[in-house]
């Protein structure tokens, strides 16, 4: 069965060679950041690619391509930009997921690995959640939880989470488009 989801990001794509490797058919690949190895990632394996610098440029263009491609499901992999309100509106509920590396709601935003170290917490994960207009704030699909070691760095810990993502936002993709 062909499902099409598409797919933003901002950086480096490991998540989204996680979904390509699963066999999950991506229709197209958008960054804010031309720049974006996850870019890369999506040309080296055909999927067409697009890049806009100006945020409500990109999303109204994404609008466009999400009826063109008969998108499913929006995905964002690493996207470093919160989704204007008027963008999130426009989708039906439930259309965009996200995947975020803390327990949430504990340690939204950015440095959610960084922020668990220095809070000494004893647990830290990975939230799959669907988008809405806030910050991390949409409802919780699935978490996965790691202890954190004493010795770990923000690099250790994130290569550990970086591990889970891979395989926890695969499995959730796939079970929300056999669903739908
Ligand atoms: C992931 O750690 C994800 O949790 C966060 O951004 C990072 C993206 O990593 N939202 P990558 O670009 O998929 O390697």
């Amino acid at each position: 069965m062909k499902h099409n989801i598409a797919v933003l990001l901002s950086g480096n794509g490991s998540n989204l060679q996680a979904i390509i490797d699963k066999n999950i058919d991506v229709s197209f690949v958008v960054s804010n950041n031309p720049k974006a190895l996850g870019l890369k990632i999506a040309q080296n394996a055909n999927i067409p690619s697009y890049s806009w610098k100006n945020v409500l440029e990109l999303e109204e263009e994404v609008l466009k391509l999400i009826i063109e491609y008969d998108i499913k499901l929006l995905v964002l992999a690493g996207y470093m930009r919160l989704l204007s309100q008027n963008f999130v509106n426009s989708l039906p509920s439930k259309f965009i997921v996200n995947v975020h590396p803390s327990l949430l709601p504990n340690y939204k935003g950015m440095n959610a690995i960084k922020q668990a170290i220095d809070d000494c917490a004893e647990y830290t994960g990975v939230t799959i959640h669907y988008v809405d207009e806030g910050m991390d704030s949409g409802s919780i699909i699935k978490q996965d939880s790691i202890k954190i070691n004493k010795n770990d760095t923000v690099e250790t810990l994130k290569a550990r989470l970086q591990t889970m993502e891979h395989r926890l936002y695969s499995d959730i993709i796939k079970s929300i488009l056999i669903k739908n």
